[in-house]
């Protein structure tokens, strides 16, 4: 039996005592839907699941539950699960805790653009107190997959397109879920996800074959997942698609070779929904049967099951040899070694009583205020319109169709939030203002209309629609009325929260519906706009962006999102949030990150197309707030180094405005010449600090061989090289203030 060293006596006892079937019950997760059969359609199989899984609860075959978040049902799950199997073996409750549970937080894009390890930790160890204690036990997040291709909806989960940021969010992320180790009382098992490569879809389309080089794969993709393994991630999620031709979920070489042997991750590895199944779906699999066989033997300990499970095959598979004994052995004890370390032996119930109570604690929401305050990022700030003076206005006009819509305030991947508490920004807006002005509310346009329906739509709490009989024209000259009579005009402006997601890829990066139109016709009325944007994609602002003097892009900031905006737009707090992308002129300009190698023609680099710029509308890293910063000479501890050697890069920062401010310190460095070419600029250090109006602070960032290795495709290996190294620092991507130093041999 293949034992590790940690494991305990209890699991090696119980592990020997099992049969085969019943070792194979503890690889199955199965969903165990809420969504009434009215919604899913009485004879769908989703309404036919909860029978299913409690008939395999019945049989002792069930491994762990998915989508349950009530407590009581939980208990009363739990001890089906418990009666039904003569070893009392307890399932494992796992949950989409994405960004919160009651308590909704940003967006995770959002979260990363705070740029702040301390904010997210902090968000995420909320959401999973809140999971806790309705008995979830274990979450699919974070997702930490490199997205650089807006046109994929999940690049909202995720922390943006760079590997250095992504993986200082992934440990936050994991710290925060997990606490301090597997099994932290009020913390929750941390899942990343998707195993790996994911975000790299062809064309942005979701779930679409993956083509990436290894140079990608191991310095791009990879880094993520590696500090999340290192911060101690119990689970792995594999993805769905193909990775260069494997389907990740039955590629061995990906979730053995790499994540095990070369990443050393020793926790248990699920699938992704479906995808031990969906090997069929590829034309890898012949079968269900073979599906199951080729994903254990890869390296997946865990199949996620919509309905009929791939992996009850595998007790046929184990008799007729096709699987490897001591992998079904270890998966098992994966799973059995994670309820243990869980407590769940000893003590498998929750208590439901005392939910409520962490559910309606008034910190969480005052920690999704600050975290909402600490994501939003002032993209555009012309002549210093924001922060307004609330005093000094007579009428505010807050325009637009996510201006008052409460579910596309607290975004996509929430299911147990709560509307009525939920915080708008027109809300927002009006508390903060009081009587000092008026506030007037236009819509201005019908919501914009998805040309497909979403997946989400079976849970009934979708983003609010108009009627066939909205009244367009009138609606537009109503919010150029308001505009036109107001001395602001604050539109709220941006997608859907049905609009972005998984299987929410978009070919466009317009504003959708008449969005557009009514931006133009409120700025034609000549008030001040400031543009509130809410995505989680970088959308078309070429337009705004010369037109709008103020443009605050906002994400989906969650429950108590808008009272967060309400403080930034009016200076109570001050925007400190930076781009976790490079924001891309138009759609056709994508992928585009800042992290690029140069070849021929460097002069013309930035009119590669012949219509536009090749540049970014804005550059990654990139944020403003209400004061300004100025960069001394960086200077370097050491001119020359050897190959593991570290230097520090010291910077005088001066705040030289008039109020203190949060100032996020970038360092890029760029190597001029090695074995393999290297990009000409890439994030290796950041430090945020806050410097009060006037003062000069020095910051400090160390540059060790960790930030120098990197993976050869000239030598397929790691490689440290001597050479001359750049060094940038400053405010964003575009960073001017240089020094260099040397590696030598
Ligand atoms: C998604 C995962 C998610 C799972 C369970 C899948 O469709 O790709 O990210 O964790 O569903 O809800």
């Amino acid at each position: 039996m293949n034992t590790s060293p940690a494991t305990s006596a209890r699991v090696t006892e119980l592990l020997a005592q099992l049969t085969v079937p019943e070792k194979v019950g503890q690889l199955i997760q199965y969903f165990y839907f809420g969504i009434p059969a009215a919604l899913a359609g009485e004879e769908s199989e989703i309404a036919q699941q909860p029978r299913a899984v409690e008939d395999a609860l019945a049989r002792g075959a069930v491994g762990s539950l998915l989508f349950v978040t009530d407590p009581a049902e939980n208990n009363r799950l739990q001890k089906l699960a418990i009666e039904g199997n003569r070893h009392g073996i307890p399932v494992l409750f796992g949950f989409d805790v994405i960004h919160g549970l009651r308590t909704i937080f940003p967006v995770p894009i959002a979260l990363a653009a705070s740029w702040d390890a301390g904010t997210i930790e902090e968000a995420q160890a909320v959401a999973a107190r809140e999971a806790r204690a309705v008995g979830i036990h274990w979450a699919f997040a974070p997702m930490v997959d490199i997205a650089r291709d807006p046109r994929w909806g999940r690049m909202i989960e995720g922390a943006g397109e760079d590997p250095f940021l992504g993986s200082v969010v992934a440990a936050a992320q994991v710290r925060g879920f997990q606490g301090d180790h597997v099994g932290a009382p009020g913390h929750l098992v941390a899942g990343p996800k998707h195993f790996a490569g994911y975000g790299a879809a062809l064309g942005g389309r979701d779930y679409d074959e993956v083509d990436l080089s290894d140079q990608e794969f191991w310095n791009t993709y990879l880094p993520p997942f590696a500090a999340a393994i290192d911060a101690g991630a119990g689970n792995i999620m594999s993805a769905y698609m193909d990775l260069n031709g494997v389907p990740a979920s039955g590629n061995h070489w990906l979730l053995t070779e790499v994540l095990r042997d070369a990443l050393g991750f020793d926790g248990f590895v699920v699938t992704d929904a479906n995808a031990a199944k969906d090997l069929e779906t590829h034309h890898f699999a012949s079968d269900a049967a073979d599906a199951a066989v080729r994903a254990l033997n890869a390296g997946v300990d865990m199949e996620m099951a919509i309905a009929q499970p791939a992996f009850e095959n595998l007790v046929a598979a184990v008799e007729n040899g096709l699987v490897d004994t001591a992998r079904l052995d270890d998966a098992v004890r994966r799973v059995l070694e994670i309820k243990e370390k869980l407590g769940l032996f000893d003590d498998p119930y929750v208590d439901a009583a005392a939910s409520e109570a962490v559910l309606a604690d008034p910190a969480h929401r005052e920690t999704a205020r600050r975290a909402a305050e600490r994501s939003a990022v002032l993209l555009h700030n012309d002549g210093s319109v924001l922060p307004l003076d609330a005093d000094a206005l007579g009428t505010v006009a807050v325009i637009g169709p996510l201006a008052d819509s409460k579910r596309d305030t607290i975004g996509p991947w929430v299911f147990d939030h709560d509307l009525d508490e939920t915080v708008t920004v027109l809300d927002g807006i009006r508390a903060f203002v009081g009587d000092r002005a008026q506030v007037v509310h236009e819509q201005g346009v019908a919501y914009p209309k998805r040309t497909f329906p979403s997946m989400f739509d079976m849970w009934g709490d979708t983003s609010p629609t108009s009627a066939p009989d909205f009244d367009a024209e009138a609606a537009l000259e109503a919010a150029v009325n308001a505009a036109s009579a107001a001395d602001v005009a604050i539109l709220v402006l941006g997608e859907q929260q049905d609009m972005i997601g998984e299987n929410a890829s978009r070919s466009d990066l317009s504003l959708p519906g008449d969005q557009q139109t009514l931006l133009e016709s409120v700025a034609a009325t000549g008030t001040p706009v400031v543009l509130v944007l809410m995505s989680g994609r970088p959308l078309d602002l070429r337009w705004a962006a010369s037109h709008a003097p103020a443009i605050l892009e906002v994400w989906y900031p969650g429950t108590r999102g808008g009272e967060a905006v309400a403080n930034l737009l009016f200076g109570a707090a001050a925007p400190s949030g930076r781009l976790p992308f490079t924001w891309p002129r138009s759609v056709g300009q994508v992928p585009l990150h800042h992290a690029v190698t140069r070849s021929h023609a460097p002069q013309d680099q930035v009119h590669r197309y012949w219509n536009e710029e090749s540049t970014p509308l804005f550059p990654f890293g990139h944020g403003l707030t209400y004061t300004s910063f100025s960069y001394g000479e960086p200077r370097v501890d050491a001119e020359r180094i050897g190959r593991d050697g570290t230097v520090t890069v010291s910077v005088d920062v001066t705040n030289t405005g008039a109020r203190d401010g949060v100032e996020t310190v970038q360092l890029y460095l760029h190597q001029r010449f090695g074995t393999s070419s290297r990009p000409l600029r890439q994030l290796k250090g950041f430090r945020q600090v806050t410097i009060g109006a006037g003062a000069t602070t020095t910051v400090d960032i160390e540059l060790g061989p960790d930030q120098r290795r990197y993976w050869s495709a000239a030598t397929r290996d790691w490689m440290l090289d001597a050479s001359t190294f750049d060094v940038w620092v400053g405010a964003d991507a575009h960073a001017a203030a240089h020094t260099e130093f040397t590696v030598t041999d």
